[in-house]
């Protein structure tokens, strides 16, 4: 199959011009002007960008939490993902206690293959760092294809600053990444137990209880730790301004620390948590939304570079039936987190790139060029000459309403209902082959069930 799209603005994370693109099977064989060569189809692109596909790389897809899952599945969540104009995910597996680092990554890709219509990869969430699993982090970058491990401060299952600056140590010799969720543990825990005792208010006590003051001790914590290993670490969901000057601090310094924020944090606020008829649990998240000064700094931490990646933290649970399963009597145990695979790109454009916080480059960058380079997926993240054919033929002016009824993932709510979107993908390609494509009203999937493949990822460079 071959694929000629002609006359499309191709932006990349450095500039834009105008060019045809031909695609023989996966892969994008050349990028130019007047190309002429036969194709089996071709796209008359003329007013549309080209971008690379989007890389999502923080989803939490079938993930086990208290007595449930999240509610998307493999094939919805992919589905879902490929018609936002997702083209590749990377997921987490939580290893559990006793387990190799192989026997959780190998748990998730057997979920997921056969299912996931977009390519995907697998982090490993380590949480018990014993000394046969410090020595296995080499085989994890090198034989595994999973160069990249989350850890969390935050959870029953956090890790103690004596095993982050282990894990540090032991991804530094062997190209690998260390990931953090920075909240602290005994700051939550704190005023957690206090605040439990205030009768009303619900869910916005889970904001007052994950304060900022918690995001901005444990980023301390892993400045520190980065320091004193001379490694280097990539802070996951950063929501904060305050937690952002303490990454900023950190990179004037020279040291290596890496950080990804999330739509959620770029766009919606705290007063969230009062919507009447406890609605506020459907944002129930750590880190939470926080105020709006918020907003605008990160949106120019990405700008100037602070930020290098968005992610989605996807990780749906329906209102009805898994939010009130326990929580409707304590918030402590509403499920954490919020469904957003879907509407990643559409939101960057429209309250990014439309509303002139960031230019078109940076958006191919932070969701897709640099998201490869940082998880080491060399053929993923740009339209060049050899790069996987994951392309969106991108409407910049297509007008969209975001409805939950309209979307793809397995949910009874998105958090941006009602939000009018300028932007929108008309065709997404995964390795060169059509999955989604624009329906008049919503996104149309035309892919398979399976069409996703492992990503065995490479040992990470210099970053
Ligand atoms: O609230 C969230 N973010 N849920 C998913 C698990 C995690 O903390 O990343
Ligand atoms: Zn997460």
């Amino acid at each position: 199959m071959s694929v000629l799209l002609k006359n499309g603005l191709v932006v990349t994370a450095t500039g834009s011009f105008i060019a045809d693109v031909f695609v023989d099977g996966e892969s994008i064989r050349s990028v130019g002007t007047g190309l002429t060569a036969p194709a089996d189809e071709t796209v008359d692109a003329t007013g549309m960008y080209i971008l690379p596909g989007a890389i999502d790389p923080h989803t939490h897809i079938d993930m086990p939490y208290q007595d449930t899952r999240s509610s998307d599945d493999w094939v919805t969540g992919s589905i879902a993902a490929a018609c936002g104009g997702t083209t590749t995910i990377i997921d987490f597996s939580l290893q559990g206690k006793g387990e190799s680092i192989h026997d959780a990554v190998e748990r998730q890709k057997e979920r997921a293959s056969g299912r996931s219509v977009v390519d995907f990869g697998v982090h490993a969430g380590l949480t018990d760092i014993r000394p046969d699993v410090l020595s296995e982090v080499q085989r994890a970058i090198h034989d595994y294809g999973t160069p990249s491990f989350k850890i969390y401060l935050f959870y029953d299952f956090r890790v103690s600053d004596a095993d982050m600056m282990s894990l540090l140590v032991e991804t530094r010799k062997h190209d690998g990444l260390l990931e953090v969720h920075a909240e602290d543990w005994d700051i939550i825990q704190r005023e957690g137990e206090r605040l439990s005792r205030t009768p009303s208010g619900a869910p916005l006590m889970h904001a007052r209880a994950h304060s900022v003051a918690a995001e901005v001790e444990a980023i301390k914590r892993v400045v520190q730790a980065v320091q004193l290993t001379d490694s280097r670490m990539y802070v996951v969901h950063l929501s904060s301004a305050d937690g952002l000057a303490e990454v900023r601090a950190a990179q004037m310094r020279g040291l290596r620390l890496r950080a990804e924020t999330c739509p959620q944090y770029l766009t919606l606020t705290e007063e969230r948590y009062e919507e009447p008829h406890w609605a506020g649990a459907k944002y129930v998240m750590s880190p939470p939304l926080r105020t709006s000064v918020n907003l605008e700094p990160l949106w120019r931490g990405i700008r100037e570079g602070a930020i290098q990646t968005i992610g989605t933290d996807h990780c749906p649970f329906n209102f009805d039936g898994q939010k009130d399963m326990n929580g409707r009597d304590d918030w402590r145990v509403i499920p954490n987190g919020a469904p957003g695979i879907e509407t990643m790109l559409m939101l960057l454009h429209s309250e990014g790139v439309v509303k002139g916080r960031i230019c078109r480059e940076k958006m191919v960058d932070v969701l897709s060029t640099t998201t490869a380079r940082t998880f080491g997926l060399p053929h993923k993240g740009a339209i060049a000459p050899g790069m996987d054919a994951d392309m969106i033929v991108f409407d910049p002016l297509r007008r969209f309403t975001i409805r939950q009824r309209l979307l793809h993932q397995h949910v009874d709510y998105t958090p941006w209902e009602g939000w009018e979107i300028i932007g929108m993908p008309r065709i997404v390609y995964s390795r060169g082959t059509r999955i989604a494509e624009w329906a008049g009203d919503r996104m149309r999937f035309i892919g398979a069930p399976g069409a996703g493949r492992f990503l065995r990822r490479s040992p990470i460079g210099a970053l």
